[in-house]
């Protein structure tokens, strides 16, 4: 027998599978509400224009449409992208330029490829969201942890953070954030704090990675917001965005935008890796803006999503409020859980999927071993909603249960 694992290069042996994929394989095959996956509801999934405007693009445009194009992204669709930013408040400025991607997990992993090296320091949320955790890790970056309240990511506990490694004549390269509608914690940051941030990484020379799949769709207008990418003024800010939540995910099909320099470094990463993004998928995104498709579905999402994020609000009032406290998500997919007392959301999710209900423990998107272990994260976006008020039911009961044997009720 050959043993294979010798064969494996120096980088990939960094890797390791996700383990909350592996947790959820406990739910498969089984009837269960779950909470876990942040897929979006496919009922936004505009599935006839997808189908007319394939047809379309295969038959009229197809020459090009399913011909190679260049690495960056084929030049007519940038430019229809970049319009679509600009009305949605991106400034996407004269020394920027967008690579388009597959996917923005994509893109999160080609540009820390071009500027992450081994031993190389990354801040991150915390909680923050796992794939990007993921991609650092596997890169061989040190993560430190920054600290997220109920307004996001705290810029106080960021300047101390960097006060510390300053300390220790350490430089950090650059700082991870997703400040609209955070996964996991349902956060979004206000201005002032986004001004710190970006305060902050003028004086310490860092980088920013904005990550924003969700601040198309908000539907509440308590949390005004502006993305760093439009309120950074020294080019520092990398932004990553993906049509997973406004048109489909399926496509696969997201970008990164950023100072010309670092996006081209990127470029030079997705060469290697895969020439370019699907020619024909950038031809029906394409299409998609243009007859207003992506507007339609941002405004049937808003309104489906805040239903939901509803339902799951008042279904955590009147089931948990003696014993956890909540985020209020203002968009996005996720409510983050943090139970009082000495409870272990991990070893008690074996129990909740017994009874019906799925959710993803929280110490998941921590990095510091240990922390978390009381949180959970819930996404109301994929379940139909007359299923959210029976998950949370649930839940609560198993939570109820194992706080009394644990002694902590
Ligand atoms: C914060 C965040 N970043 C990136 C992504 C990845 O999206 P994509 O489907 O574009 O790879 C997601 C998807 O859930 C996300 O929540």
């Amino acid at each position: 027998m050959v043993e294979y694992s010798k064969f494996f290069s120096e980088l990939t042996r960094r890797f390791r599978a996700s383990d909350v994929r592996e947790l959820l394989k406990m739910t498969e095959g089984r009837r269960i509400i779950s909470f876990a996956g942040g897929l979006p509801d496919p009922r936004v999934f505009p599935k006839t224009e997808i189908g007319e405007i394939a047809n379309m693009v295969a038959r009229e445009l197809g020459e090009k449409a399913l011909q190679y194009s260049p690495t960056p992204g084929v030049g007519e669709f940038r430019g229809v992208l970049k319009g679509f930013l600009e009305r949605s408040r991106v400034r996407i400025g004269e020394g920027d330029e967008i690579v388009v991607t597959s996917g923005s997990q994509e893109a999160l992993f080609l540009a820390s490829m071009a500027l992450v090296s081994p031993g190389d320091v990354v801040l991150i949320e915390e909680p923050g969201y796992l794939a990007a955790i993921n991609v650092f890790k596997a890169l061989g970056a040190r993560l430190v942890p920054v600290r997220v309240d109920d307004e996001g990511l705290d810029p106080e506990h960021l300047a101390e953070v960097l006060r510390m490694l300053d300390g220790e004549g350490v430089k950090p390269k650059l700082v991870y954030t997703n400040p609209t509608s955070n996964n996991p914690s349902g956060t979004t940051m206000p201005i002032d704090r986004r001004r710190e941030v970006l305060e902050l990484a003028s004086r310490y020379d860092l980088l920013v990675f904005e990550d924003d799949p969700y601040s198309f769709f908000t539907f509440d207008d308590s949390v005004r917001f502006e993305h760093l990418k439009t309120m950074d003024k020294e080019g520092r800010v990398v932004y990553f965005g993906t049509f997973s939540k406004i048109l489909t995910p399926g496509l696969r099909l997201g970008w990164v935008a950023g100072p010309s320099e670092i996006v081209s470094r990127v470029e030079l990463v997705k060469q290697i890796v895969d020439l370019h993004t699907s020619t024909l998928d950038q031809y029906i995104a394409m299409e998609a803006i243009r007859r207003g498709v992506v507007e339609r579905v941002i405004e049937k999402a808003k309104i489906l999503y805040r239903k939901k994020r509803d339902l799951m609000l008042s279904a955590l009032d009147e089931t948990m409020s003696d014993f956890a406290n909540w985020t209020r998500p203002i968009g996005g997919f996720f409510i983050f859980l943090r139970i009082s007392g000495g409870i272990d959301m991990r070893s008690l999710f074996p129990k909740a999927v017994e009874r019906g209900v799925a959710y993803v423990p929280g110490d998941a998107f921590y990095v510091t071993p240990g922390a978390g272990r009381n949180t959970a994260r819930l996404s109301y976006s994929f379940n139909r909603e007359e299923e959210i008020f029976e998950g949370v039911r649930l839940l609560s009961e198993v939570i109820k249960e194992g706080l009394a044997s644990s002694g902590k009720a």
